[in-house]
C-alpha cells in the first residue's frame, strides 16, 4: 500500500492541527497516513515556562523513518520567515539519507503557520520545500482546484505554494474551516500523485 509520512513541529498546536487534516485527506484518497514530529530542541523547563504544547500525540520521528514512504508532506510554523530550527536540526541530519539519494522520486509538499497575514507563509513555504528538492523529491503544491485559497470574504491563510494557517499574535487564532479544508485538499492530492507514481 502506497504510504505517506505527515512530518510536523508545532510550538502552540496550530500547525499539529493542520498536520491532522493533511493525514485524513490523504487517507481518505485511500492510502496509508502516519503522522509523525520531529524532536523538540528546547529545554523542558524553558518549553513549560513559555506554554508549549507538550501533550502531542504523535509520534517523534528518525531520519530514518523517511526512507520507508513514497510521500513526505512537512509542516512547521515560521520563525522570522523562515522554517524553524527544530525542523532544520531533523534535516540536518540526513545527509546519510542524502548521500544514499534514499529519497529521490518521492513526493513532497509543505504547509506552515504564521501569526499574521504577511509574516512569511510564502518563504517559510520555500525554506521547507528546499530539504526536499535536495533530496531529489517531486514537489507539489496546493493547486487552485483548491479554491478556498481565492477568497476574499474571510482572512484565511492558503498558497499555491501550501496548506497555511494565521495564528494571530497571541495564537489565539483557531486553525478555520477553509484552512483545515486547504490543509486536507493537500494530503488527497498529494497522496493521488504518490499512489500514481508508485
Ligand atoms: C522566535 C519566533 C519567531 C517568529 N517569527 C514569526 C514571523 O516571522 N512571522 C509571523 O507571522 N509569526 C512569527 N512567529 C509566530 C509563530 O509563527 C506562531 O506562533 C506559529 O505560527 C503558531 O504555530 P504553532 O501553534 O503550530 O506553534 C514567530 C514566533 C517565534 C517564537
Amino acid at each position: 500500500m502506497t504510504k505517506l509520512l505527515v512530518l510536523y513541529y508545532s510550538t502552540y498546536g496550530h500547525v499539529e492541527t493542520m498536520a491532522q487534516a493533511v493525514a485524513e485527506g490523504a487517507r481518505a484518497a485511500g492510502i496509508e497516513a502516519d503522522i509523525k514530529r520531529v524532536p523538540e530542541t528546547v529545554p523542558e523547563e524553558i518549553a513549560k515556562a513559555h506554554h508549549f504544547k507538550l501533550d502531542q500525540a504523535a509520534p517523534v520521528a528518525t531520519p530514518d523513518d523517511l526512507a520507508h514512504y513514497d510521500a513526505i508532506i512537512i509542516g512547521a510554523p515560521t520563525r522570522f520567515g523562515r522554517l524553524p530550527a527544530q525542523m532544520a536540526a531533523f534535516w540536518d541530519q540526513t545527509g546519510g539519507l542524502w548521500l544514499k539519494g534514499a529519497l529521490i522520486g518521492k513526493v513532497g509538499a509543505a504547509f506552515t503557520s504564521t501569526a499574521s497575514q504577511h509574516g512569511g507563509q510564502e518563504t517559510t513555504l520555500y525554506s521547507l520545500l528546499s530539504n526536499l528538492i535536495h533530496h531529489g523529491m517531486v514537489i507539489s503544491g496546493l493547486p487552485y482546484s483548491f479554491q478556498g485559497q481565492l477568497t476574499l470574504d474571510q482572512v484565511s491563510g492558503g498558497a499555491p505554494y501550501g496548506a497555511t494557517t494565521i495564528a494571530a499574535g497571541d495564537g489565539s487564532r483557531a486553525v478555520s474551516a477553509n484552512e483545515l479544508d486547504g490543509a486536507r485538499f493537500l494530503g488527497q492530492h498529494v497522496a493521488g500523485l504518490a499512489k500514481k507514481l508508485a
